[in-house]
């Protein structure tokens, strides 16, 4: 088959040399260059039979509308965080660690709905392995064919033979196509796969799931415009040592971004866990100092969450400052602020933050809720049982209303909390449910008085 004809260019300035360069000559950026096909020969989209669509201009008014269907995957985590169902020719990303759960997922959707036809292709494992996998599921689903195979110009072949309603390509970074001769997992061979494949779903109104891996700093591999083409970005997260999953929208063309998804991996594949609060809420016989309970929204779930801190004293000069979960940056703001504006010695002491369930936390309304637990943890005081916060904490440390406070309060309530730690904007905004009272304060100054109430 004729190559294409490629060069470099620099991801940082476009530069263009025939060659790699360690170094761009035009912007100074070391590493940046990354190989692009320029031109492919005239018969490459015959090649993977993929036929140009030549749909002329349409008025607005006579575009068929085709949002108001989805696909129900049978499963209602996944449904949620594609904004209601799969939408029928989209295309899906799905990103996350090795050994997160990735394949496992993937295998389970492409299997839990008997009305679908699914074709899920791994370049990674073989089919027996698959097939065992399905066993451990424990879902049988005549509708779903295994392939493996990491040719593109195949996997199109046997696509357009069987006719699926919704493939999985597991992963991109396996699969590569003849048109080019550089390495599977390469920038120009995820690009032209994955380009080949959206072109086929775009024009079949097929549905495919794209696996992908991530790099070490938590991107997912490959280039930046694999995120760009395709409709949805979902990422598949949570601690390795822990069971516990979460599948977040980072990009949702047909639907809001930030709606999150909890699974628990079990023994048989992954459970959804329709009330997240449940697991990230621990019980304690006795009250315990440093641990706070947040309320938090994420997408349109609100949900409550544990925070835990411990202020040691410094051993050394400077301090430690160490956040799992959470931004440090912020951490050291409000540590800040808890000094100046409450006067707690912060700058001797050692501050850990933790969430419960290894979560990544990034909610501004959680601000609340890590103070009280520094400040539970500084006086060695316990929070007592019910009590819960949800605000922001603003430089001066005044309090602010953290978004959707409604829905917090309201979860606080339906889980039994008895009291509610809020910002005394809301007095007059929000009423409050009942069997829940709400404490107001407006400066953060106020909170310690208001978590242990008589002695300060
Ligand atoms: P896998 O789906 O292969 O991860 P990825 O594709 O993201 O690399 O993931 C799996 C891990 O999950 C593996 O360590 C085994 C575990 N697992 C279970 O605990 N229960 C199960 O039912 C299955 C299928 C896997
Ligand atoms: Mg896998």
């Amino acid at each position: 088959m004729a190559k294409v004809k490629k060069a470099y260019f620099c991801r940082e300035c476009g530069f263009e040399a025939p060659k790699w360069l360690g170094r761009c000559p035009s912007c100074g950026e070391w590493n940046t260059f990354a190989e692009e096909v320029i031109a492919k020969p005239a018969s490459a989209s015959a090649a993977v039979g993929v036929a140009t669509p030549t749909t002329p201009p349409q008025r607005v008014s006579e575009i068929e509308r085709s949002s108001h269907r989805r696909l129900d995957l049978n499963n209602s985590e996944v449904n949620r965080v594609l904004g209601g169902g799969l939408v029928p020719g989209s295309l899906i990303l799905l990103g996350g660690e090795p050994g997160i759960g990735k394949s496992t997922l993937s295998l389970q959707l492409a299997l839990s709905n008997h009305s679908l036809r699914t074709l899920y292709v791994s370049g990674e494992e073989s089919a027996e392995q698959i097939g065992m996998r399905a066993e451990r599921l424990g879902i049988a689903n005549e509708e779903c064919y295994i392939y493996s195979e990491t040719l593109l110009e195949n996997i199109l072949l046997q696509i357009k033979q069987y006719q699926p309603d919704v493939v999985v390509i597991d992963s991109i970074q396996t699969i590569y196509t003849e048109m080019i001769d550089s390495s599977a997992g390469s920038v120009s061979q995820i690009r032209e796969c994955a380009a080949s494949l959206l072109k086929y779903a775009k024009t079949t109104s097929t549905s495919i799931f794209i696996i992908g891996h991530i790099t070490k700093d938590g991107t997912i591999a490959g280039p930046k415009i694999l995120e760009h083409i395709v409709d949805v970005v979902l990422q598949f997260e949570g601690d390795s040592n822990n069971v516990h999953r979460i599948l977040r929208g980072i990009k949702n063309r047909f639907g809001a971004t930030f709606e999150i998804g909890v699974f628990e991996m079990s023994e048989s594949g992954l459970r959804a866990v329709e009330n997240p609060s449940e697991i990230l809420l621990s019980h304690y016989d006795e009250p315990l100092s440093g641990i706070a309970v947040g309320s938090s929204v994420d997408g349109i779930r609100p949900y409550l969450i544990e925070v835990q801190a411990l202020v040691s004293n410094a051993a050394y000069g400077t301090p430690q400052r160490n956040a799992t979960g959470y931004d440090q940056r912020r951490m050291n703001m409000l540590l800040a602020v808890l000094e100046k504006r409450v006067g707690l010695k912060m700058f001797q002491k050692d501050v850990f933050l933790n969430f419960a369930g290894g979560f990544k936390v990034a909610d501004a309304g959680l601000d609340l809720a890590i103070v009280a637990a520094v400040i539970s943890s500084y006086y060695d005081r316990p929070i007592a049982d019910g009590v819960c916060c949800a605000g922001e904490i603003g430089l001066s440390g005044e309090v602010r209303p953290a978004p959707r406070s409604e829905q917090r309060v309201s979860e606080a309530a339906r889980l039994g909390f008895r009291r509610i730690i809020v910002s005394g904007f809301l007095r007059k905004g929000v009423k409050m449910p009942t069997g829940i009272e709400a404490v107001y304060i407006n400066n953060i100054g106020e909170l310690p008085r208001a978590l242990f109430c008589e002695e300060f």
